[in-house]
């Protein structure tokens, strides 16, 4: 009977040794899982990211343009809710679009959870790989850089240090469209002159550069810039005086190119992507206006239109296309475009006229019925 006893106590003695070892491999094993789900999330987090994200918020989450960044203690620590919420629904009256499939979006839930798992807890080093890899780079927005030499001259002046502090995010942000020594273009007014300064108050500057000018390419800065950058660039608006003319080179590079194989990229892509607003040869239709004219083409630079086609037209049906088209692409576009100005009519056609109209215009079906069309027509329709 003893010998029951024994085996017994053994046997218990087993169960208290055997016990916590298995409870400590089961919290292990917990934990693997656990870290594989995280992984695996992140995994598709990533291709979801590259696919619709990418294009405004940036390829390592540092934003583009006017789009905020996304890689910040801000949105790590994001409540769950709130940051379901904004995904999900988007946020109303701006770029962010409702995402989920209940709201009209293309995301379902367990999509939005990875994005989530991805925003919060992945390394944003290793996602700009996996977009690239995956083929999801923007074009680079154009900006120019100013050498360091010139910014050391520029700490000289009297306000130098926020002038040089501030130049290269002025650079880099606004030169595509102010031009690199604030002297404007033909799409923006210039911001280097006395006039403008005479004319506007810090606190008006500051507003105009955080809300925008709404219906012009002007597009509000506040989610993109800090508080402080936008003071840096009032600033910098404010004192531009100081910077003697010439300090800053003025950087014009050329973008159309009149080679045949580029023309017809060009063409062909036009036909695919901006025919259905603009007509087949950009005589124009009810929905858009006429960019085969020469009050367009003289007007508007190469570094004009591809600004135009890259960032599009803010509240107007003209989208952004960097993100959809590469930066090559929307070059042969602008090479497309240019290569009309040799034979573009002074006035666009109404398309109702097409039959008449000189040879250009007879490429596609116009939208129009013969309506009385002038020539910002369009503007009429509320576009
Ligand atoms: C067309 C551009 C665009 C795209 C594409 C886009 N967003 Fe946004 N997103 C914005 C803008 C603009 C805001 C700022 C909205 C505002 O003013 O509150 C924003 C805000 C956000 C915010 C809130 C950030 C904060 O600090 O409050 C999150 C999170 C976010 N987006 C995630 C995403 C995710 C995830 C995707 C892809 C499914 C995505 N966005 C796609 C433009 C975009
Ligand atoms: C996509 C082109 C574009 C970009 C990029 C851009 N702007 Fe503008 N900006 C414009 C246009 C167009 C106007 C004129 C709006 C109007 O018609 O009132 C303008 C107007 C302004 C004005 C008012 C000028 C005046 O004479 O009233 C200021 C100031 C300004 N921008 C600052 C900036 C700053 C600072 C940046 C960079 C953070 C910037 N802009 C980026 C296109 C742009
Ligand atoms: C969904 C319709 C639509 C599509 C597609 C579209 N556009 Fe536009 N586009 C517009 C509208 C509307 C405007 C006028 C915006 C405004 O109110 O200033 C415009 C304006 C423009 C302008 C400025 C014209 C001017 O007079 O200042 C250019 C350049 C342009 N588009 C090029 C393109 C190119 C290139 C494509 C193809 C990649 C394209 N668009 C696709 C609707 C469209």
């Amino acid at each position: 009977m003893r010998i029951w006893n024994i085996v017994g106590l053994v046997a218990t003695a087993i169960i208290a040794l055997a016990l916590p070892i298995y409870a400590f491999n089961e919290s292990n094993r917990l934990k693997t899982a656990q870290a594989d789900l995280i992984t695996e999330s992140i995994k598709q987090g990533q291709i979801v990211y590259a696919q619709n994200c990418a294009v405004c918020h940036g390829i390592a989450g540092e934003g583009i343009g006017t789009y905020p960044a996304l890689a910040n203690p801000g949105v790590q620590g994001m409540d769950y809710d709130l940051i379901f919420k904004t995904i999900e629904r988007g946020r109303y009256n701006t770029a962010m679009a409702a995402w989920s499939v209940k709201e009209g979006g293309v995301l379902n839930n367990s999509q939005i959870d990875q994005l989530i798992v991805l925003l919060q807890q992945g390394d944003w080093a290793d996602t700009s790989r996996a977009v690239q890899v995956l083929g999801f780079t923007p074009p680079t927005a154009i900006s120019v850089t100013v050498s360091s030499e010139v910014l050391a001259k520029l700490a000289t002046l009297p306000h130098g240090a926020v002038i040089s502090r501030t130049l290269p995010l002025y650079s880099a942000k606004c030169a595509g469209c102010h031009s690199a020594d604030g002297s404007g273009t033909s799409i923006a007014p210039p911001l280097n002159s006395a006039a403008l300064r005479d004319k506007k108050s810090d606190v008006e500057l500051q507003r105009l550069i955080a809300n925008g000018v709404a219906g012009t390419l002007m597009a509000g800065w506040q989610q993109a810039l800090t508080a402080e950058q936008i003071n840096d660039l009032v600033s910098l608006v404010r004192y531009w005086g100081e910077i003697p003319a010439g300090t800053i080179p003025k950087i014009e590079i050329p973008i159309a190119s009149t080679d045949a194989g580029v023309i017809a990229a060009g063409q062909d892509l036009f036909g695919q992507v901006c025919a259905t607003c603009h007509n087949t040869n950009g005589q124009g239709k009810r929905i858009a206006p006429a960019l085969n004219v020469q009050s367009f083409l003289k007007t508007k630079n190469d570094q004009a239109i591809k600004a135009i086609i890259s960032q599009g037209v803010p509240n107007t049906r003209m989208p952004t296309w960097a993100g959809r088209l590469s930066e090559a692409e929307i070059n042969n576009l602008v090479s497309f475009i240019r290569s009309w100005e040799a034979t573009a009519p002074e006035v666009a056609t109404p398309p109702g006229q097409q039959g008449r109209g000189p040879g250009w215009a007879t490429g596609g079906g116009g939208g129009g019925g013969g309506q009385g069309w002038g020539k910002r027509f369009w503007q009429t329709l509320g576009y």
